[in-house]
């Protein structure tokens, strides 16, 4: 390994704004301390100077220097923004709790008075609520009750350069509202865009030549190491490197490895722990650490606290400690490279989750996690040449995936035509095409006078907070005289798993689970895990012999009570189907048709719609059967391509859930 001559890439600053030493008050208490220590609090004046008098602005800094944290009470103290709600946008609902908690802390109040949060099926504020930290889903929703977002005196878009699906929507949707309220002489709509790194120029330009206001952090020097080979396999290099360090460094120093996803990082995790345990004296002891998006957020939790004298953390994330999570303590970074992403093919109409190469910027960034406390150290388990060649950023999610739940809430928001909403970095026509036909298939979507509008049913879709496929097989259920459990299903599956499964003991996980498994499928079964947490009353000692995460557990009740209250609203009939799964799965197969895939003569699956090879992901229930015909929630692409939640169905039920649709299809095939 050899270390690299460059850094990131230089950025020409047009308004500067320099910090000076932080000075060291006397008497403050720690917490105010603490504020005035960060990089920006030097430039508070200055910065609100700049914004009082701007509509929109830039914000570059640092990743720690105080952007997310402070800004919105720098706002909030200096009196801007009062007429209304301060919200504070993050593509993630652990950072938005975690943030609002902080924030709450600082200004010593209770958690959803002055300072709130809300997250999908979470919602901690009230009237006094005048710093909120949402999803940029969850102002999507209110959008649509509200295009102009009369409530917020100020949005700042957080994290913008992570471009997720709801961020880019956002911005076209923030940016509409600011320029209506304009028009209507109504309270003006502040817009700050905020990030670590991003490309200023697009951001500005799309913001009406917005001033960029770069902040200096504090950045202390990081070394890169690249291999001088390419390596065949990232998960064991990853493991060499974590126990060199281990064995040379001193054992204050904690380790951050970037991964792919939960399995990936699991099975990882014990085997560092299995290797820890054998070696050799004077060796420090190690505290391996697990981080991804689905683990509750208490484990999550679990990375803050330092580790003991003489023992080292190892913490190994997801793409989710790249940005969201900040983690003291760490001075080495080990970086596979690798992400596990979104890519869509608007041909085949196949979402899939595979494992890429990051970008450069997303490279950056993970590096920039070894040097917040003191300089670090980054080895990248790749070439030099290979990081040449990567994108210089992440394309943007609204370019690699599925539409239909975008435009579908877009034409919930009356959008008078989608086709032409002013998309920071426009989707392909053919993706925003495919989305519409799926949309009209499914019944949501119709045109008429060469328009489209929502029907009667995409409206009702339009008022749940799921994904199209989901609020359709609620609407349909009724049909069926299956609410109820389709209300279940649905909420299990809009959780974080309730399956617990630590690899170690997985023998004993498959002989527990054996009782609730249904040999009709995923859903089936995690339907008969639900009635039997309801039935022992949700007692957590069963849930602990049954390897059931109680506390999603918990939440799926909660999700499932808000669920049903939107039923009621809309007044639908809410039945259950009691012992009859024919009528669940005639429902799933009503509503997921468009994911089907069929048994082939050689024992291999095809989809029906586009005929493409894929496998059952071996966490199903059904990985060792071989039913005829199945429909699944989604795909997910590592080595195969995997069906993911299988539910076994007839396939006459597929024809008569959309008999032009598969006419279409086999007349096609027969062409
Ligand atoms: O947004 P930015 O990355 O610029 O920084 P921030 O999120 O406002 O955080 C500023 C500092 O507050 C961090 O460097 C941490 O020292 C501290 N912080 C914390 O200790 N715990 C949190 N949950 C959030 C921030
Ligand atoms: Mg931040």
């Amino acid at each position: 390994m050899r270390p690299p001559g460059e850094g990131p890439p230089a950025k020409r600053p047009k308004a500067m704004l320099p910090a000076r030493p932080a000075v060291q008050p006397r008497g403050p208490p720690p917490a105010e301390q603490q504020r005035r220590s960060l990089p920006i609090f030097p430039v508070r004046g200055r910065l609100l100077g700049h914004i009082r008098g701007l509509d929109s602005a830039v914000v570059i800094g640092e990743t720690g220097s105080g952007k997310t944290t402070q800004i919105p009470q720098y706002l909030y103290e200096a009196g801007i923004g009062r007429q209304g709600t301060i919200a504070v946008t993050q593509p993630r609902r652990v950072a938005a709790i975690a943030l609002a908690t902080r924030v709450s802390d600082e200004k010593k109040t209770e958690l959803g008075g002055l300072v709130g949060y809300s997250v999908r099926f979470d919602d901690l504020t009230s009237d006094e609520t005048r710093i909120k930290f949402l999803t940029d889903g969850m102002l999507l929703r209110e959008a649509i009750g509200d295009p102009l977002l009369r409530r917020y005196s100020v949005v700042i878009l957080d994290e913008a350069h992570e471009r997720t699906i709801h961020t880019d929507v956002l911005f076209g949707v923030v940016k509409a509202a600011q320029k209506k309220r304009k028009q209507l002489g109504k309270l003006p709509l502040k817009v700050i865009v905020m990030s670590a790194t991003m490309d200023v120029d697009l951001f500005s330009e799309y913001f009406n030549g917005a001033p960029v206001l770069y902040l200096e952090g504090r950045q202390y020097p990081i070394q890169v190491f690249y291999t001088r080979q390419p390596q065949s396999d990232y998960l064991q290099a990853a493991l060499v490197t974590v126990f060199q360090i281990h064995q040379e460094a001193p054992s204050a120093q904690d380790i951050l490895v970037f991964l792919t996803g939960q399995e990936e990082i699991e099975g990882m995790t014990k085997t560092c722990r299995d290797i820890a345990k054998h070696l050799p004296d004077g060796c420090p002891q190690m505290m391996v650490i697990p981080l991804y998006a689905s683990l509750p957020y208490s484990q999550q939790h679990r990375i803050f606290r330092a580790a003991p004298k003489d023992c080292r953390k190892v913490i190994l994330s997801t793409n989710i400690a790249e940005t969201s999570i900040t983690i003291p303590g760490i001075k080495y970074v080990v970086d596979t490279g690798m992400v596990k992403a979104k890519k869509y093919r608007p041909e085949t109409g196949l979402e899939v989750l595979a494992v890429q190469w990051v970008s450069k910027a997303q490279a950056w960034q993970r590096t920039g996690r070894a040097g917040r406390e003191d300089s670090g150290i980054c080895y990248r388990l790749y070439t030099e040449n290979d990081f040449e060649k990567l994108n210089q950023m992440t394309i943007p999610e609204i370019q690699r995936c599925n539409l239909s739940s975008v435009m579908l809430q877009l034409l919930a928001l009356r959008i008078p035509n989608v086709l032409t909403f002013d998309f920071m970095s426009k989707p392909s026509p053919e993706a925003i095409q495919a989305a519409i036909e799926q949309l009209v298939l499914m019944g949501a979507v119709e045109r008429k006078d060469n328009q489209l509008v929502l029907t009667p049913l995409g409206r009702k879709m339009a008022a749940f907070p799921l994904e199209p496929k989901f609020s359709k097989t609620i609407l349909l259920s009724p049909k069926f005289h299956c609410t109820e459990e389709i209300l279940t299903i649905v909420s299990l599956l809009s959780v974080d798993s309730v399956l617990y499964n630590p690899p170690a003991r997985r023998d004993e996980v498959q002989s527990v689970r054996r009782k609730f498994i249904s040999s009709e499928g995923d859903h089936l079964t995690l339907l008969s895990i639900y009635r039997a947490f309801r039935n022992v009353n949700g007692n957590k000692g069963w849930c602990r012999e049954n390897f059931i995460n109680s506390r999603n557990m918990m939440l799926v009740s909660d999700v499932r009570a808000q669920l049903r209250d939107i039923c009621v609203k809309l007044s639908m009939p809410i039945e259950s189907s009691r012992s009859d799964t024919g009528n669940i799965r005639r429902c799933l197969a009503h509503s997921l048709f468009m994911n089907a895939a069929e048994l082939q003569p050689d024992g291999s699956y095809r989809t029906v719609d586009s005929h493409q090879a894929v496998a059952i992901h071996p966490s199903s229930v059904l990985f060792h059967c071989k039913p005829a015909c199945v429909v699944y929630n989604g795909l997910l692409h590592t080595n195969k391509c995997y069906m993911r939640d299988l539910c076994v169905v007839d396939a006459d039920w597929l024809y008569d859930a959309a008999p032009d649709y598969f006419r279409r299809k086999l007349q096609a095939a027969k062409n």
